[in-house]
Parts: C-alpha cells; sequence; structure tokens
C-alpha cells in the first residue's frame, strides 16, 4: 500500500489559525501584537527567500515584524551592537538572526548575545545545552525539529523505544532533532557522512529524518515497510520543462519511498511550512513570557 502523505502545509495552517485567534485575544486585552525581528546578513539568495517567507506568515497572523538588513561586509561588532538594540527593545520579543552568517562572523558569539527569553530559534547555547540535558527545559525548541516532531507525533503519538534514525548532524536540524527524539524515549541513531552500512542502518528505521541536503539521496530499498519518514531536504535539481529553469526536491526519493514507507512528508508542502508555525509559536510564547 503506498505511504500516506503528512500534509504539513495543511498541519501548518491549522497552527496559524489558532496563532491567530490567540494574538487577536492578546490584542483585544491591550496588550501589543507579539514582535518578531530578523537579521539577514548579506545576500544569500535562499536566505532571502526564507526571511520572507517568515514575514509574510508574521503578517498572516498579526504578528509585527521587523527586517533588519546587514551588507555581508558588515563587521562582528556592528552584528553583535544590532542584536544588543533587539534585545533592549521592547517592542520585540524574538530575534531571529538567519543562518548561515557569511564567512569571517562568528556564529556562536552572535547567537550567544541573543536574550535567551528572545531566542525564537532555540539556537542560544543554552537553550540547546538545556534540550540535550536531563530534567532541563530549553525555553524555545528549534523550529525545523520542532516541526518534524509535531509530523512525527501526529502519526506516532508514543515514541517509547521506536528505532529513529536521523541523516544528518546539523546544529541547525539533525543534532536538536536526534536530542528531541531521545527526549521522547526513541532509539537514535545518528548517521553521517562517515556512517557504515548507511543502507541498512536506514532499513531498520521506524522513523526516518533525512536532513543532509542531497538531492534524493534516501531511495526505495532504504526503507522499512510502514516507517515514518520526514524529509527536510530542499534541493534544486535542473529541469529545463520548468520556467525556473530548476525545481526543488527533498533529500528523498519520493515516488520511489513513497510505496514503501507509511507515512511520507512531500517537498514542498512538508517540514518547510511547519517550521515557519513553529517560529510563529515559538514568538507567541515570548510575548506571552514577557507578559507582566
Ligand atoms: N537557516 C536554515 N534554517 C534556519 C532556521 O531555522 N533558523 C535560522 N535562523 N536560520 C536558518
Amino acid at each position: 500500500m503506498p505511504a500516506q502523505i503528512l500534509d504539513g502545509a495543511a498541519m501548518a495552517e491549522k497552527i496559524r489559525q489558532q496563532i491567530a485567534q490567540e494574538v487577536a485575544q492578546r490584542l483585544a486585552e491591550g496588550k501589543p501584537a507579539p514582535g518578531l525581528a530578523t537579521v539577514l546578513v548579506g545576500e544569500n539568495p535562499a536566505s532571502q527567500v526564507y526571511v520572507k517567507s517568515k514575514h509574510k506568515a508574521c503578517q498572516q497572523v498579526g504578528i509585527r515584524s521587523m527586517g533588519y538588513e546587514l551588507p555581508a561586509t558588515a563587521s562582528q561588532q556592528e552584528v553583535m551592537d544590532l542584536v544588543k538594540h533587539l534585545n533592549d527593545d521592547p517592542a520585540v520579543n524574538g530575534i531571529l538572526v538567519q543562518l548561515p552568517l557569511p564567512s569571517g562572523l562568528d556564529e556562536e558569539k552572535v547567537l550567544g548575545a541573543i536574550s535567551i527569553e528572545k531566542d525564537v530559534d532555540g539556537f542560544h547555547p543554552i537553550n540547546i545545552g538545556r534540550l540535550a540535558q536531563k530534567g532541563r527545559e530549553p525555553l524555545f525548541v528549534p523550529c525545523t525539529p520542532a516541526g518534524c516532531m509535531v509530523l512525527i507525533e501526529s502519526v506516532l503519538p508514543d515514541l517509547n523505544g521506536a528505532n529513529a534514525v536521523v541523516l544528518g548532524r546539523s546544529n541547525i536540524v539533525g543534532m536538536p532533532v536526534a536530542l528531541l527524539l531521545v527526549r521522547a524515549n526513541a532509539t537514535v541513531t545518528i548517521c553521517h557522512s562517515r556512517t557504515r552500512n548507511l543502507k541498512e542502518v536506514c532499513r531498520s528505521a521506524d522513523v526516518l529524518v533525512a536532513a543532509v541536503g542531497r538531492a534524493e539521496m534516501v531511495r526505495g530499498d532504504w526503507v522499512k515497510p510502514g516507517a515514518v519518514v520526514i524529509d527536510v531536504g530542499i534541493n534544486r535539481v535542473e529541469d529545463a520543462t520548468q520556467p525556473r529553469g530548476y525545481r526543488l526536491v527533498g533529500d528523498v526519493a519520493f515516488d520511489e519511498v513513497k510505496e514503501v514507507a507509511g507515512w511520507l512528508t512531500p517537498v514542498p508542502g512538508g517540514v518547510g511550512p511547519m517550521t515557519i508555525a513553529m517560529l510563529l509559536q515559538n514568538t507567541l510564547r515570548a510575548a506571552r513570557l514577557s507578559d507582566v
């Protein structure tokens, strides 16, 4: 039986509606609109697209968003000064510094300068550290990993003892999603470029999260029948039949894997919209935290 599609776009729409309702309620109570500040350094075209869609989503739910742009030549001090200014601005509840930063800037220092109460991306070392430790609670969980978990738990609410395999160990997705799966009591394997018998390891997964950035790397025979497969990849592949000359594909060979998996996220329309929904949720939470 072919896989059922895990429709991230539809799930994100429902979450956005709930957020819009709560924002409207807050405004009716005389509270200010939640505020999100984005910081984009340089002109990475993919980052520009992502930041634009984050602003559009904020607008849809009544969150006030403010975009700050710095040139790729900005100094470490200029970026740090901007973050400090946003930390001090009471109209800003959440600060998102779009990654990657241009080379030469110290990402760890910039992320560490964000006030943890405004760290809606969940990348501050304290938030990540708490995520990695038993009995500690981060104030915010990174958005793409949080979105993956909502998708997974919508069809597999009990992950106790499930075998979860994460392909990729990035700071933004692979590592934090693995930490979240451990917190949900799954048995977690993180695969990377040095992993041996990759196909066999993947085939042992009840839950497979692909976040490596390699177009259609996960083939049909890498997947256990009935598995939940979450495709985080967004890769451009040349396609002369498309007006833009390319199409977007995930890290999973969709047509092959849909014949084997139990559940599968599409690209686009899977994890992407959920990432943004989680950012809106985190921003609303930051606004609640700032209520006196
Ligand atoms: N770059 C790719 N994904 C993300 C994300 O979730 N947050 C930020 N800040 N940068 C990213």
